[in-house]
């Protein structure tokens, strides 16, 4: 099997699987007991804490575990939501993850007001244009810094400096940044910082939510009080300790596995458009992540595609997983102004640890061979 579709999760990396397996047999206590078996565990949970908080410069107490990304975003979302008394105003932008979007049409019902933030057609959202939307009363801003489906990066640095500068929290989704760019929390002063583990060959159902000093963060799960009562719940120390080994190696590997993905994709977007001169590569001109390209080609259905290509042994995607199954044009396309026919031709190819050289040639014949066949070249 060549597997193209890192964005939507990557296998586990072997160290990972190792380092969890103790904790799935004799480290079986409750972290939160006070006994040898429960230290064992609350052990495991601290390490990779440390881990994270090293990894983006903050400290250990700045980090809630949570199940995945998705449930980061709802956390940081509903909580500041929730702090308003659910008033006041939520600016996103237009091409958030699902976890972002849905959150916002609950808590429109509940009354509180969202703007969306448009993109151009390179995917990205203008800053200035952010400002001109921030009211008194905007309680949150959330943009994510890497786009799932065309891997387009935002301007957060930029983006933060301003909402800072007006003292509005801003949520940034690096569910698909960590661990392949710098995310300086810091520095760059964020506020609210949403990640997972499985897109960077570390479990599912582990993530994070890392949260500036300065705010504090309303449970969405009430109970036992763990993560500082901020999440409660027996915490999944195997995941945990599995998402810190994850994250350690990833930012161990990040420059010599960026430059082997700039080189195949490069490659891979070059071959493609020699092979077929109309083909376009959403996002294409901006800066985006080494490993994903979003392709696009008249007259081509994208899951059609996929489908062929899986009776290949290839797995890509036409559009993100949480969207895939839907047959409709990916809203992330529609967005960046593609029209629907052409928005619904999208693919995405996304690198991940283990890909190589060969497969990464022999992908590329078998694509191009199979969208010929499709469009009867
Ligand atoms: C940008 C982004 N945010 C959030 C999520 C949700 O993460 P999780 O699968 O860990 O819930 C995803 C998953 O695809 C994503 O791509």
């Amino acid at each position: 099997m060549i597997y193209l579709d890192h964005n939507a999760s990557s296998p586990l990396r072997p160290e990972v699987l190792q380092a969890m397996q103790p904790f799935f047999s004799e480290r079986y206590g409750n972290p939160s007991s006070v006994h040898a078996a429960g230290r064992a565990c609350r052990q495991g949970i601290d390490e990779a804490r440390r881990r994270l908080a090293e990894l983006i410069g903050v400290h250990d107490s700045q980090i809630v575990f949570t199940s995945g990304g998705t449930e980061a975003n709802n956390l940081a979302i509903f909580s500041q939501a929730a702090r308003h008394a659910f008033h006041g105003h939520l600016l996103v932008s237009a091409i958030e993850h699902p976890s972002v979007l849905q959150c916002c049409t609950l808590l429109q019902r509940l009354g509180i007001q969202i703007s969306r933030i448009p993109v151009d057609a390179n995917g990205v959202i203008n800053p200035d244009e952010l400002l001109g939307h921030l009211r008194s009363d905007t309680i949150l801003v959330a943009v994510m810094q890497a786009n799932n489906e065309t891997g387009v990066l935002q301007p957060i640095e930029t983006i933060a400096a301003q909402c800072r500068q007006k003292g509005i929290p801003l949520l940034c989704d690096a569910v698909q940044s960590f661990g392949k760019v710098a995310i300086p929390f810091a520095e760059w002063q964020l506020s609210l910082l949403s990640l997972s583990a499985h897109k960077l060959g570390g479990p599912k159902g582990a993530g994070a939510l890392v949260v500036d000093k300065s705010l504090s963060i309303e449970p969405l799960l009430a109970g036992g009080g763990q993560e500082r009562g901020r999440r409660s719940g027996t915490e999944n120390v195997p995941a945990i300790v599995g998402f810190g080994v994850a994250a350690h190696l990833a930012a161990e590997q990040r420059q010599e596995m960026t430059s082997r993905w700039r080189g195949w994709q490069a490659q891979l977007e070059q071959q493609l458009q020699t092979a077929l001169p109309e083909l376009q590569i959403a996002g294409q001109a901006s800066e985006r992540l080494a490993n994903t390209s979003a392709l696009l080609l008249p007259g081509l259905h994208g899951e059609t595609l996929v489908m062929s290509l899986d009776l290949e042994g290839i797995a890509i995607s036409s559009g993100s997983a949480c969207g895939s199954g839907r047959s409709r044009p990916s809203p992330v396309m529609l967005e960046m102004g593609y029209d629907p026919e052409l928005a619904s031709s999208m693919v995405r190819v996304s690198m991940g640890w283990n890909n190589t050289q060969e497969e990464m040639e022999r992908f590329t014949k078998s694509l191009i061979k199979g969208i010929k066949r499709l469009l009867h070249w």
